[in-house]
């Protein structure tokens, strides 16, 4: 075995430092390593990490810091079962294990370079995306113009919120495009479905779209993109489906020929076969 994929299953005992609610149902954990802090392994953006308690359980997170940051590693993660009501109950300084860097990044370094960016997130399908956000960010004269579109159930639904209005909007030409399901008393932003808005939106097809959210989302947002004229080379995904074995062995997690766990998570939609299952 080589030397990184055996490290890559090592468990590395990281220290939650700090723990915010995002949402009702999201909260960010910032994770260091609690032998002698920083970041527990490097990763690229849209890369995950698989996250454990002894006896409770384990499951795969996106990394949704950015590699930019090497003083800790950030999750976002829903309450939905065994290990996140777990975490969710959990207090700052108590400690988890976490290996990885699991699956592929969005090439951030090679076809995104110099590219006009579209981001299009729903709920908290901004959380592998917001590692890229970041990146570009940092490295912001390496790409074009950058447009990000997201959309929750409600206000409350936006993870991220208070980091998208004061670091992202408006700041070094990033263009941010909210959106909600339902009209809201105290929100005077749009409200439409992501997929409508994107439509509504219209961007043009030089540019190079980046989606993550609800397979659902993702079905009706690469639609969307068609209908505007986009060829699916220049449209990338990222899945989060249900894993079991990670190494391609069990069949959990296959769309068609591809295995997420092996091939992806992140996919160029035109080297898809299928897409996922709605749920
Ligand atoms: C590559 C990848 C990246 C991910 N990134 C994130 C992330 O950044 N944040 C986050 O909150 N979650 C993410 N997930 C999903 C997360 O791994 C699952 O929700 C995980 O099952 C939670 O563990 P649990 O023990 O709390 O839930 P469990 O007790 O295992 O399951 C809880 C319930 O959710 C259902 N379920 C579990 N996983 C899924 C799924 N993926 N899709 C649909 N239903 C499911 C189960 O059937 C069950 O009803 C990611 C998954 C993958 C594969
Ligand atoms: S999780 Fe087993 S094949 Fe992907």
């Amino acid at each position: 075995m080589a030397d990184s994929a055996r490290e890559m299953l090592i468990p590395i005992v990281g220290e939650v430092t700090d723990i915010r609610r995002d949402t009702p149902d999201v909260k960010t954990f910032r994770v260091v390593k609690s032998d002698g802090g920083g970041v527990c392994f490097p990763h690229m953006p849209g890369q995950c990490a698989m996250l454990s308690v002894p006896g409770v359980g384990e499951a795969m997170f996106s990394i949704t810091s950015s590699p930019t940051n090497t003083e800790y590693m950030e999750f976002s993660i829903k309450k939905c079962g065994h290990l996140t009501d777990w975490l969710h109950e959990m207090d700052p300084g108590q400690d988890i294990t976490i290996r990885g860097p699991y699956g592929n990044a969005f090439p951030v370094e090679t076809e995104l370079k110099g590219k006009d960016l579209l981001f299009i997130a729903g709920g908290i399908g901004l959380a592998p995306l917001r590692s890229v956000i970041n990146y570009v960010r940092h490295y912001r004269k390496n790409y074009g113009t950058v447009d990000i579109v997201y959309g929750a159930r409600s206000v409350d639904d936006l993870v991220d919120i208070d980091e998208i209005r004061s670091e992202w909007a408006g700041k070094d030409g990033v263009n941010v495009h909210l959106t909600i399901d339902r009209a809201q008393e105290g929100w005077d932003g749009n409200v439409a479905f992501v997929p409508d808005y994107v439509k509504q939106l219209g961007f043009p097809t030089t540019k190079t779209a980046l989606v993550c959210g609800p397979p659902i989302m993702i079905k009706f947002v690469l639609k969307a993109l068609e209908t505007l004229g986009f060829s699916m080379s220049r449209v990338y995904t990222t899945f989060e489906l249900r894993m079991k074995c990670g190494v391609g062995k069990c069949g959990r997690c296959n769309i068609g020929s591809k295995y997420v766990c092996k091939d992806g998570p992140v996919f160029r939609c035109d080297k898809m076969d299928e897409l996922p299952d709605e749920y």
